[in-house]
């Protein structure tokens, strides 16, 4: 794990290029290391993310039984104890700063009959659980946990679970995604039908375990259900975990604003319910390209060419909101640095990422000289068909994509931008500040704000 410094200092670019693999996808990994953990026999997954959200979910499957191994060539190895197997862990489960990782555990447990405690950092600490136990208490789990349904919380997994037919109130796929995960030891068919598609990785994921799925979409209300049988017996596999595309859009934006840049951005996931930020930069002008599209371990995969041009603003409407919810806070450089003005509408789950993150934008991009509004749950953004000034301290509320968006926006800031703490990026990016760097941007643990650094980047 690379020392990522708690402040760091983006300066101008002059130059950003190259061909670049960003690390796997962190959605993906915590769903390859479950099922894994779910499977009987040997589950081998290469590309899995080594960040620390990924690897507190491989430390609490460890804890629940399961064998998480790293070999020497990076590859990641999972023996399984089969559905319904997990173990009482001898101690409280902390999943860090993961949200997807807490929800989704919470799944697995509620299907197992013994009780865990588990908890997180100060961030996680404070968001919402209320929307995975309400689903996992009809499931037959019991629950005990702060005020507000949040952590820490102790789980007691039910002994005999019912199967249920649950509408999402909202479009998360943590919360189908957990409903899923225990319906997989609930004996018949549970079904979860959600309004409007949210990503579908582990629906495609159970689907190559062999776990027996159906979905249906409505036609006249474009909701999804999604059937699964419950308590089959699945066997390990080979898993590869593709780029991440919310980590490469960091990399597109720099490239779309820099003057000169361009990257190709290799093996990128480019699930259509993950491509939200893709065609919204597309449709606001980008330069962005698809190429080699293929299929791996059930997702498409494509290596994505994005070169610099100007940008327009739009309006992005919430329908698409699901299919791009933590690229808002690069989408809101994008925006600051377009011709125009950029509406983004439907943000109300932003309130509730690892930071009140409508906050954390419209006070960032405020700092460093941007016009920006905030009504309701829509972002307004008005560009000035260039960046802002920046010279700013930015606070990043421990929220790896607000350190890292206005990390890329001081690449093209007149005045350096600094995030006041940027260790929270170790949680889904390791390697950002050096990949980026070694693409040309010039990021560093400088201390001064307003002078060039002297000499070498972190
Ligand atoms: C995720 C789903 C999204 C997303 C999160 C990862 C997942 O959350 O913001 O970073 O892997 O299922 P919601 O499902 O709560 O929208």
């Amino acid at each position: 794990m690379p020392n990522m410094s708690a402040r760091l200092t983006s300066f101008r670019t002059d130059v950003f290029g190259g061909t670049l693999r960003v690390p796997g996808d962190k959605s993906i990994s915590h769903r390859a290391l479950m099922l894994g953990a779910m499977a009987v026999g040997e589950t081998t997954i290469t590309g899995l993310l080594e960040g620390e959200d990924v690897l507190h979910t491989a430390a609490a499957l460890r804890a629940l039984g399961a064998a998480v191994m790293r070999d020497a060539s990076g590859c990641w190895r999972v023996l399984g104890r089969g559905i319904g197997g997990l173990v009482e862990p001898a101690d409280v489960l902390d999943m860090g700063n993961a949200g997807t990782g807490a929800r989704l555990l919470l799944g697995l447990l509620a299907t197992h009959p013994f009780t865990s405690v588990v908890t997180g950092d100060a961030s996680l600490r404070t968001r919402p659980m209320q929307r995975v136990m309400e689903p996992l208490r009809r499931i037959g789990a019991r629950f005990l946990s702060r005020a507000g349904g949040r952590l820490p919380l102790a789980v007691a997994g039910t002994a005999s679970p019912v199967p249920i037919v649950y509408t999402l109130p909202v479009a998360s796929a943590q919360v189908k995604s957990a409903v899923l995960l225990a319906a997989l030891n609930t004996p018949g068919a549970t079904t979860v039908i959600e309004p409007a598609p949210s990503r579908d990785h582990t629906e495609r994921m159970l689907q190559e375990f062999g776990v027996t799925m159906r979905a249906e979409t409505d036609p006249a209300t474009g909701a999804k259900s999604i059937t699964l049988i419950g308590q089959p017996e699945i066997s390990g596999r080979a898993v590869s975990v593709p780029a991440d595309p919310s980590s490469a859009a960091l990399a597109a934006v720099a490239a779309l604003l820099v003057p000169g840049g361009g990257v190709t951005l290799t093996g990128v996931g480019v699930n259509p319910l993950r491509y939200g930020v893709y065609e919204t930069l597309r449709e606001m002008g980008g330069s962005v390209e698809k190429h080699h599209e293929r299929m791996e371990s059930g997702e498409p995969v494509a290596d994505i060419v994005i070169r610099h041009g100007a940008l327009t603003g739009i309006d992005v409407p919430a329908a698409r909101a699901p299919a791009m919810i933590d690229e808002y806070p690069v989408l809101a450089i994008a925006a600051a640095c377009a011709h125009g003005i950029t509406r983004l509408h439907g943000l109300a789950e932003l309130r509730v990422k690892e930071s009140d993150r409508l906050v954390a934008i419209a006070r960032g991009l405020s700092a460093c000289g941007g016009q920006v509004a905030v009504e309701g749950d829509t972002l307004i953004i008005h560009g000035s068909g260039g960046p802002p000034p920046g010279g700013a301290r930015v606070v990043s509320a421990f929220d790896h994509r607000i350190a890292m968006a206005f990390l890329v926006l001081g690449m093209v800031t007149g005045a350096p931008v600094t995030v006041d703490d940027a260790q929270a990026i170790a949680t889904s990016f390791p390697g950002f500040v050096s990949l980026m760097n070694d693409a040309g941007a010039r990021i560093g643990n400088h201390e001064g704000e307003d002078s060039e650094p002297s000499s070498v980047f972190c």
